[in-house]
């Protein structure tokens, strides 16, 4: 993965959500931490094309957020702060379905790929299950598989141990920490992002530190105390 930030900033109307920043992001694991209202899921959503830069672009792969949105789109896979406003059909096991069916592929084949997905994380047992009655944990397994079904090279993540307990926290953790594709964390809880190659700090819509795990989370504890 390659994803480049040539100038790029966000603003809404007067506010500056994000100032003008150029990185490259090649780690396999990337967190991004700061206090509420930084601009980490602005910078996020950058990154799929979700949100698009006000100033300068973003490209990932050498696509172009704004001009290969699409594309993007099809490799950036995103989990929302609240998976439960990404998940559109009631039953879970349709509703990993529906991107694959998007794609116009045949039914055995999104058949096989639904339950190889749910295999995938011991998540069978939620296939025939209405999502708006899963747990916070269960939800965020079932996000997880209708996102990854599509095969997305890097997968987002914004804050995806928010409200779990700490058995879910613990599967969500060792599956996130497992996942072969490029992973990039939004979360607050930085035991989470401990082992992580590099963790951005936002502050104010600025990036503050670009560092290894424990000295972006050192800065971090510094700028909140
Ligand atoms: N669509 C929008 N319109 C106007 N302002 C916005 C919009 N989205 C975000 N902002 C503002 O941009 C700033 C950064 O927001 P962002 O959602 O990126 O923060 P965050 O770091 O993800 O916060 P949190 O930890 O609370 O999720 C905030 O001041 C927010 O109010
Ligand atoms: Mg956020």
């Amino acid at each position: 993965m390659d994803i480049r930030f040539d100038n790029a900033g966000v603003n809404y109307g007067a506010r500056t959500a994000l100032s003008p920043l150029s990185l490259t992001l090649r780690e396999r694991r990337i967190g991004v931490i700061g206090l509420n209202g930084s601009g980490k899921t602005t910078f996020a959503r950058l990154i799929n094309g979700l949100v698009k830069p006000t100033t300068g672009r973003v490209t990932v792969n050498d696509l172009d957020t704004v001009s290969d949105a699409a594309k993007v789109l099809g490799k950036v896979g995103y989990i929302f702060q609240s998976p439960q406003n990404q998940i559109i059909l009631p039953i879970v096991r349709d509703d990993i379905a529906y991107g694959l069916k998007a794609r116009g592929y045949d039914k055995a084949k999104i058949n096989a790929a639904v339950e190889g997905v749910l295999g995938r994380f011991g998540a069978s047992h939620l296939g025939s299950r209405r999502a708006h009655e899963l747990s916070g944990g269960e939800l965020q397994m079932a996000a997880l598989c209708s996102v990854l079904v599509t095969g997305p090279d890097i997968l987002i993540l914004d804050e995806p141990t928010n409200q779990l307990d700490l058995k879910n926290r613990a599967l969500v953790q060792k599956t996130v920490m497992g996942l072969p594709e490029s992973v990039i964390v939004i979360s607050h809880d930085l035991p989470l992002l401990e082992d992580f190659e590099r963790v951005l700090l936002f502050d104010q819509g600025r990036l503050l530190a670009d560092a290894p795990a424990g000295e972006a989370i050192a800065r971090y504890r510094e700028l909140a105390a």
